[in-house]
């Protein structure tokens, strides 16, 4: 688990200064069992690719990209997600019953982290049509 962690500190570049290692630990603890970092898995999609499929259907618009996933995290439904595949295949997110200041926290951290796109991302968001909202 520090490792993640210590990934999530020195290779990602976190573009605001104000996430502070605290939230990181938190978000560790609370998002990491399900989302990894980069490797699909059978329990969630990875933390790249919410970070992508949230950016690029927010035009690049890191606020707007903050409200849609604010919305999702403070109570998901299947109407607000914008992950119809993932949602296929394991279900709506549970509701981790997050306060608002998680909701804030955590969204920051997925939305304004730079993760490196793997290889594998563009032919997988194709193949997903994850473009399409609907
Ligand atoms: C019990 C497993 C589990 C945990 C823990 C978990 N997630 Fe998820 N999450 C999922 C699954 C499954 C999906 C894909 C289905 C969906 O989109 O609802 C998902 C999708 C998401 C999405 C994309 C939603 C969409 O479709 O638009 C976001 C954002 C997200 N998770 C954030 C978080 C954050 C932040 C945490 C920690 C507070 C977290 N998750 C913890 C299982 C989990």
């Amino acid at each position: 688990m520090k490792k993640i962690i210590t990934t999530l500190l020195l290779t990602y570049t976190i573009l605001q200064a104000h996430i502070d290692d605290k939230v990181l630990y938190a978000f560790e603890a609370k998002c990491m069992s399900c989302h990894d970092t980069y490797k699909k898995n059978d329990k969630a999609p990875p933390l790249v690719a919410v970070n992508q499929v949230y950016l690029r259907l927010a035009d690049g618009n890191f606020s707007k990209a903050m409200e849609r996933m604010k919305t999702f995290l403070t109570k998901p439904t299947k109407e607000k997600t914008l992950m119809k595949p993932a949602v296929k295949l394991f279900g709506v997110m549970p509701n981790l019953e997050l306060n608002s200041t998680e909701v804030e926290d955590f969204s920051q951290v997925l939305v304004e982290t730079e993760f490196e796109i793997p290889d594998w991302f563009d032919g997988h968001y194709k193949s997903h049509e994850l473009n399409k909202t609907e």
